[in-house]
């Protein structure tokens, strides 16, 4: 029995050797590479050109300057050809790239970081497998003095936190592995959390919500009014997974890192991120709502029921899937109306949509036929209507918004 045991095991390497190019426990190393590789988000900004994948090149606007995504293929010129996997370790776990130079935070080491060890190494395998593409990017394209590099010594110092996760052993393994995704592989705080002058996390703050500039990462913590403290697992999952819930509808940068991230991951994970962010807590207080005869509520309340109501329904309901709600919608309350007004100015500019709703009509935008006021005045509305209660909106930042999102 045994000898036949070998005799078939034997077979077995012999038929697998030769008709793949790669031995069975290389292959999916280089499979949980690729699952890593997207649940980093690497192509965000490493591709920005979808036929040279990898190739680098993509612009990342930060509010020192601009930064272009580095060639992360094995390309020997201009790529990481002749990087070992030390060398991409000390990029991940500490901010050191190309010939030591340090990397700009834009690069999210400071989440990278937690990662274990072995998931570096199977995302090495994965990057090395990639087709080299010979692409020279000079990634930093920041004015004086920010370009200059030492500056990062100091920055490091106050910012960074370097090392890997460590589990909590008194919390479940569900929970460690939903803090390990959102701190580590995931970098939702390199969106969801607030920064300091420097561009740093603000790290007593975690996911608290923060300013991308035209779009408000809202809170995600677990409180009731700003974040998603209404929120089911199951709601986390679904908005995770297709981009809509009962109660939003995701648009902006979330649509993106949904349709290219958190889309294709394992519903285990989905649902250990779910565990992990239901256990954040923040205490904001909420404020409370506008009376109804504000006279910016009795003026939002009109150009709401001309322009908006169709789709949104008078008592701020929408239709489940196809308009998001905006009565009990914690964006809606967000401290910064930021994603609002882009929203309305915008209609929010979807471009390819998740599976689940692939025909569903879009949001128009009112940029022509609403002035800075009227925005204002809809938003406060919609603010302070139906169990809301958020800061009213001012005409003046509606017209920054105006002006920033102007090409
Ligand atoms: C939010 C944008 C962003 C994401 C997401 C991102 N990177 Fe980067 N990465 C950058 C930028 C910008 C640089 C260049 C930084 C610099 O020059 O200081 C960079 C640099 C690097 C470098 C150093 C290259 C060199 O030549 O020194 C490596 C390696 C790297 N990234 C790997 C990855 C991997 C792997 C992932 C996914 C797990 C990833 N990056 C995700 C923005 C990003
Ligand atoms: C590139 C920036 C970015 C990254 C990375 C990012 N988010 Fe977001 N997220 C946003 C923005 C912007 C919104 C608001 C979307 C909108 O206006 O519809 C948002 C919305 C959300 C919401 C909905 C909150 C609400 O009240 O409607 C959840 C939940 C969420 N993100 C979770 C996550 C998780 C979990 C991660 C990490 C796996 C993550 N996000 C990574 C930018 C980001
Ligand atoms: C033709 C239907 C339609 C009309 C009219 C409309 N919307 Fe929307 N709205 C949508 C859709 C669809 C979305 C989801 C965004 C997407 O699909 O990208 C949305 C999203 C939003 C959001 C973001 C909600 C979230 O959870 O992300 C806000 C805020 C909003 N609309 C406000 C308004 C206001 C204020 C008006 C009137 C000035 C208005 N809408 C008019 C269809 C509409």
């Amino acid at each position: 029995m045994k000898t036949l045991m070998c005799l078939y095991a034997g077979l077995l390497t012999l038929v697998v050797g030769a008709g793949t190019a790669l031995a069975q426990p290389e292959f999916n190393q280089v499979e949980r590479g690729r699952y890593l590789a997207v649940v980093g988000d690497c192509s965000a900004c490493h591709t920005a050109d979808p036929a040279k994948p990898f190739a680098g090149g993509f612009r990342i606007d930060t509010p020192f300057g601009a930064l272009l995504g580095a060639n992360i293929t094995p390309d020997v010129v201009t790529g990481l050809g002749t990087w070992t996997f030390g060398d991409f370790q000390r990029a991940m776990s500490e901010g050191i790239g190309h010939r030591g130079k340090r990397l700009y935070g834009a690069m999210p080491f400071t989440a990278y970081t937690k990662m274990t060890q072995q998931d570096d190494r199977d995302l090495w395998a994965y990057l090395q497998t990639l087709q080299p593409i010979a692409n020279n990017v000079h990634t930093n394209q920041l004015p004086f003095p920010f370009n200059i590099r030492t500056s990062l010594l100091v920055w490091n110092w106050l910012n960074f936190n370097k090392g890997e996760f460590k589990p909590d052993p008194v919390q479940s393994a569900l929970w460690n592995r939903g803090a390990y995704l959102v701190e580590g592989p995931g970098h939702c705080g390199t969106c969801h959390t607030p920064k300091n002058t420097l561009g740093g996390d603000k790290n007593s703050q975690f996911l608290r919500g923060n300013n991308l500039g035209v779009w408000w990462a809202p809170d995600i913590t677990n409180n009731n009014h700003t974040g998603i403290g209404q929120w089911t697992n199951d709601d986390l999952v679904n908005y995770l997974r297709t981009g809509v819930n009962r109660f939003s509808i995701a648009s902006g940068p979330m649509a993106e890192e949904i349709e290219n991230s958190s889309r294709h991951w394992h519903d285990a994970d989905l649902k250990a991120v779910a565990v992990y962010l239901k256990s954040v807590n923040s205490l904001q207080p909420s404020p409370l709502a506008l009376g109804a005869s504000d006279s910016r509520m009795v003026a939002g309340k009109a150009i709401y029921s001309d322009n908006c109501s169709a789709c949104h329904n008078d008592s701020g309901t929408g239709e489940p899937g196809t308009f998001p709600r905006l009565a009990g919608n914690p964006l809606i309350r967000a401290t910064n109306p930021t994603s609002l007004a882009h929203m309305v100015l915008t209609g929010g500019g979807r471009t390819g949509s998740t599976d689940s709703r692939p025909t569903a009509p879009a949001m128009p935008s009112f940029a022509r036929d609403l002035n800075d006021q009227q925005v204002a005045d809809v938003l406060t509305y919609i603010r302070n209507s139906w169990g809301n209660a958020a800061q009213p909106v001012k005409a003046a930042e509606v017209a920054r918004l105006r002006k920033n999102l102007q090409p």
